[in-house]
């Protein structure tokens, strides 16, 4: 029996007031640490991971574009219905099928949220890098190491309780990615489980 998805069935409810402004948050930290590249209006960006949308689309006025994945339907449907009230004409949402046929690179790509549900997380790190541009950025948030239950109401979960610094530079080590800032970016409460999130920032 196919194995259901769950943020499938949660996708109709994610939009929240808290990780509403959660994304307000991080949107300024992205813009922030980009401040001084060249004219990020000029720049062509791939988020993985996007669920509905709200990052991408309180990001997408200051990028050329924003090509995005997210392997749930439920996802991908809420991100279209964010799309036409955020009127983002220039954020497109795909399946992770995607990744495998681009021909094109990005200048920046980032994530938050989602590795830590990527079992094979070298192998999209891999990936990534035959993704960006020479003088490209990667940035990476995600949860830093955190309690299994953290995720005790996603059922049958098979992903990572958060990564250690450790973790996160010994995988870019092993992909091949340059380590060139590692931060914790943002303190959070779930329940009654505390929790940091860490960027970590990659060249190739
Ligand atoms: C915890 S949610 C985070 C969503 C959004 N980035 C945010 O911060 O609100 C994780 C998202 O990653 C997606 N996802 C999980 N594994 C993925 C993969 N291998 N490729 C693309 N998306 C994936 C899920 O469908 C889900 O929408």
């Amino acid at each position: 029996m196919m194995k259901e998805n769950y943020f499938d069935k949660v996708a109709k409810e994610w939009n929240t007031p808290k990780r509403n402004s959660a994304s307000e948050e991080i949107k300024e930290i992205i813009l922030n640490r980009l401040e001084g590249e060249r004219d990020l209006s000029k720049i062509k960006v791939l988020e993985i991971g996007a669920g509905n949308g709200i990052l991408a689309m309180l990001l997408s006025k200051h990028f050329y574009k924003i090509d995005c994945v997210d392997s749930s339907v439920g996802m991908r449907e809420e991100f279209l219905k964010n799309k036409d009230e955020f009127s983002a004409d220039n954020v497109f949402i795909y399946d992770e099928s995607f990744l495998d046929n681009i021909t094109e690179k990005y200048d920046f790509i980032y994530s938050h949220r989602v590795f830590h549900h990527i079992a094979d997380v070298e192998s999209e790190l891999k990936l990534l890098k035959k993704l960006i541009t020479p003088k490209g950025k990667f940035y990476l948030m995600d949860f830093c190491t955190i309690p299994a239950e953290f995720h005790k109401d996603f059922p049958d979960f098979d992903g990572h309780n958060g990564f250690s610094e450790e973790e996160i530079r010994t995988y870019f080590k092993n992909t091949g990615w340059k380590l060139t800032n590692y931060e914790i970016i943002r303190h959070g409460k779930k329940e009654n489980i505390e929790y940091d999130i860490f960027l970590a920032a990659g060249e190739i």
